[in-house]
């Protein structure tokens, strides 16, 4: 029980309200504001920018010392010493696996990579042209329909067994989004090589040529999932804790995470940094560009700058610097756009404004340059990010689901018209 106490007093409102205050293991207090409802008031906090919604044990962000923590491991020594395996068995276990465990889980993921033979019917369904999100949505909610016998969300084992399916067939299913844009066979995946290698192979290889994965891209490959794996509460999290408290089944919500993700915003940003890039074209446009983005009567925003929550440099984008310096100078330092990006980051690095607002370049804007120099193209950047992102999302769904919770509902300060007469 808290201890410390916050007194409310409302003009109008003789009682005054006595709020608890919770403290976290880190971070910010919270004030308890579920009593206020009964009192017929409610707080008001549009876009939740100082709303904890939930618990939570997984991640923790300070966004203004640039901070991110899972299960209290900083993200830079995971990226450095950790896999994306190992972190997802981590972001869903609480600890890091000993070998065993480690063995356990990731040969459970490698038996779970094929999907069932029908869902190539469905990607046939989908006209070619269809964007790698929509697919994935589609197809992503459509396992619901295959795997009746893990549906029980109130079975500890039928979660696990959930979790392990989505997290092993992401990958597949994103390359199967890309083969069926291109018209080449779906390739299946291969256990014998590692989660981001097999992962590859299904992008690139062919049935008749097997090209071989790079080091060095597979390793930058598998650092972009590993950190796109959390990041607490967020857009896409959010939708999923949402979805899953109306006690919706697991696949149904990680779409909804998915479809939550593609927006430009969230997600969708990566992509949105390559259009920008493309349509900068030339190192001589860029002040064009940065003027664009500081003028308030244009809409226009640099894409890949900002972040809601970290107001100084994102960690993930620090360590997404440093791979894309490594993949560029193996593999694509001489194209034009990669001379746009890097002038870009320089001057609004330096430029008042970035700096005043603490807008520095966030994860998307290094990551959608290193996909598009392992060869992903832009359109499948957002699915790249939510198969990263798909261990979070049941992290979060599982964490909520293990304790006692309630179905989401907010509420809202109506400002529509007051009760009024049908004509007539
Ligand atoms: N370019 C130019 N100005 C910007 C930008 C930007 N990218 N981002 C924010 N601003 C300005 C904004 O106009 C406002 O200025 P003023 O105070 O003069 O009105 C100020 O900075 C604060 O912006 P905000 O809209 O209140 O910030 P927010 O926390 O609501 O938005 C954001 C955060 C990420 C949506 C936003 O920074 C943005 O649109 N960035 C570009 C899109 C992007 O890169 N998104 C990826 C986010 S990271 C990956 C993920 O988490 O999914």
């Amino acid at each position: 029980m808290s201890k410390r106490k916050a007194r409310l007093t409302i003009d109008g409102i003789e009682k005054a309200f006595e709020l608890p205050v919770y403290e976290g293991s880190t971070g910010p207090d919270v004030l308890d504001v579920r009593s206020l409802a009964g009192e017929g008031i409610f707080t008001y906090d549009p876009g939740f920018v100082s709303t904890a919604s939930c618990d939570s044990e997984i991640t923790y962000i300070d966004g203004d010392k640039g901070i991110l923590l899972h299960r209290g491991y900083p993200i830079e020594q995971l990226a450095e010493k950790s896999t994306f395996l190992e972190t997802c068995y981590l972001l869903l276990n609480g600890e890091l696996p000993n070998a065993i465990e480690k063995d356990t889980f990731e040969t459970s993921i490698r038996y779970h990579t094929m999907v069932d033979e029908q869902i190539h019917e469905f990607f046939r369904g989908f006209p070619r042209t269809a964007h790698p999100m929509a697919m994935l949505c589609g197809v992503v909610g459509a396992l619901s329909a295959f795997y009746h016998d893990t549906l029980n969300i109130d079975d500890p084992q039928h979660r696990l067994m959930a979790a392990h399916r989505i997290i092993a067939k992401m990958p597949t299913l994103a390359a199967m989004c890309y083969k069926h844009g291109i018209g080449q066979p779906y390739m299946y995946p291969r256990n014998d090589m590692a989660f981001t290698e097999s992962f590859l192979h299904m992008m690139f290889s062919t049935p008749c040529e097997e090209p071989r994965v790079s080091p060095t891209l597979a390793k930058a490959m598998d650092t972009i999932f590993l950190l796109h794996a959390d990041h607490e509460q967020n857009a896409s999290t959010s939708t999923v804790r949402l979805a899953g408290s109306s006690g919706a089944n697991p696949y149904a919500c990680i779409a909804s995470g998915i479809a939550a993700l593609w927006g430009p915003s969230h997600g969708g940003a990566n992509e949105a940094v390559l259009r920008m890039l493309n349509k900068i074209g030339d190192e001589s446009r860029i002040d064009d560009f940065i003027a664009r983005a500081k003028d308030p009567n244009d809409s226009f925003r640099l894409m890949g700058f900002g972040h809601r929550v970290y107001k100084n440099f994102d960690p993930r984008a620090k360590v997404m610097r440093q791979i894309c310096d490594e993949v560029l100078d193996e593999f694509g330092a001489d194209d034009p756009l990669f001379r746009v990006a890097r002038k870009l980051e320089k001057i609004a690095l330096e430029d008042e404004y970035f700096i005043e607002r603490k807008l520095y370049p966030n994860v998307d804007f290094y990551s959608g340059i290193i996909l598009k120099a392992i060869g992903i193209p832009t359109s499948l950047f957002t699915v790249i990010f939510a198969t990263g992102r798909t261990p979070g999302w049941i992290a979060h769904w599982n964490e909520m689901l293990s304790s006692p919770y309630r179905i989401g509902r907010p509420r809202q300060l109506y400002k529509g018209k007051t009760k009024r007469d049908y004509p007539g």
